[in-house]
């Protein structure tokens, strides 16, 4: 973390986890346990169908509400999707774009996730955007070309105001689930390598302030180191999000000196 230059953000990916109801009940647990202190901002990315839910459980709370996908169109025959400007009017503030989970069932590809995000810059969401490599690309030694493309193309046609209002989150798709977590220097390595990308395509001054997470089995118990890490602004949290505890003891770690 480095807050002198950028905001930390912890934002739980809820992913299809969760009831309206199991929403409600949540935010009232998150609530009794949320630190008074306010150095890091705080998202929960609920399904679609869970946004009035959450929007109406945190609103006396500095808690944002995302949303995991959007589609690019403003409107029309797209039987199923979710407009841009359907998220803003119900108050979301962020939304995750190209998540791997996406990629892989779904169908996503660069190509798409850029005008993903340029829908989203557009309806004046803040994008939440995933590049991760596989273990085999790992394991070819093609990580850092396959995130430079990948943050390329997502960033492809943004102007370097509208970057202000993008995240970029670095989720190694091997470390997703599994409870097999990026070591820190592993974590760290990628995170600076996204930024230094970020600075040769927009300048140090916007590299410096854009926020970095990482994503990947992060838990009360590794939080600490990876968010210690100077280029690590945060977390994109998957199965510790869904505990208010655990989702908690991660808020603090965020909030430590
Ligand atoms: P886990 O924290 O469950 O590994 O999920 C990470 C993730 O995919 C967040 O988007």
């Amino acid at each position: 973390m480095n807050r002198r230059y950028r905001k930390t953000i912890i934002a739980g990916n809820w992913k299809m986890n969760k009831t309206a109801s199991e929403t409600k009940k949540f935010a009232e647990e998150l609530k009794a346990l949320l630190p008074k202190a306010k150095w890091c901002d705080v998202v929960v990315c609920v399904p679609a169908v869970n946004i009035p839910a959450a929007i109406k459980a945190f609103k006396d709370v500095r808690v944002s509400v995302g949303a995991q996908n959007l589609f690019y169109e403003k409107s029309g025959a797209y039987t199923g999707e979710v407009s841009a400007d359907m998220l803003k009017d119900l108050g979301v503030k962020y939304v995750i774009i190209g998540h791997s989970e996406r990629r892989q069932y779904f169908g996503e590809t660069d190509f798409t996730v850029n005008k993903k995000v340029h829908a989203a810059l557009d309806a004046g969401l803040h994008p939440i955007i995933c590049v991760g490599e596989s273990l085999e690309q790992r394991e070819l030694g093609i990580t850092m070309e396959l995130i430079a493309l990948q943050v390329k193309s997502a960033l492809a046609g943004v102007s370097a105001e509208k970057l202000r209002k993008c995240v970029i989150a670095y989720e190694p798709i091997w470390a997703i689930g599994t409870g097999k977590t990026a070591t820190a220097e592993q974590a760290a390595e990628v995170c600076t390598f996204i930024r230094t990308t970020v600075r040769h395509l927009y300048g140090a001054r916007i590299a410096r302030s854009i926020t970095i997470q990482y994503g990947g089995s992060m838990k009360p118990s590794n939080a600490a180191e990876l968010l210690g890490q100077p280029d690590i602004d945060g977390g994109l949290i998957g199965g510790a999000a869904l505990n208010a505890k655990d989702f908690v003891e991660i808020i603090n770690a965020a909030n430590q000196e």
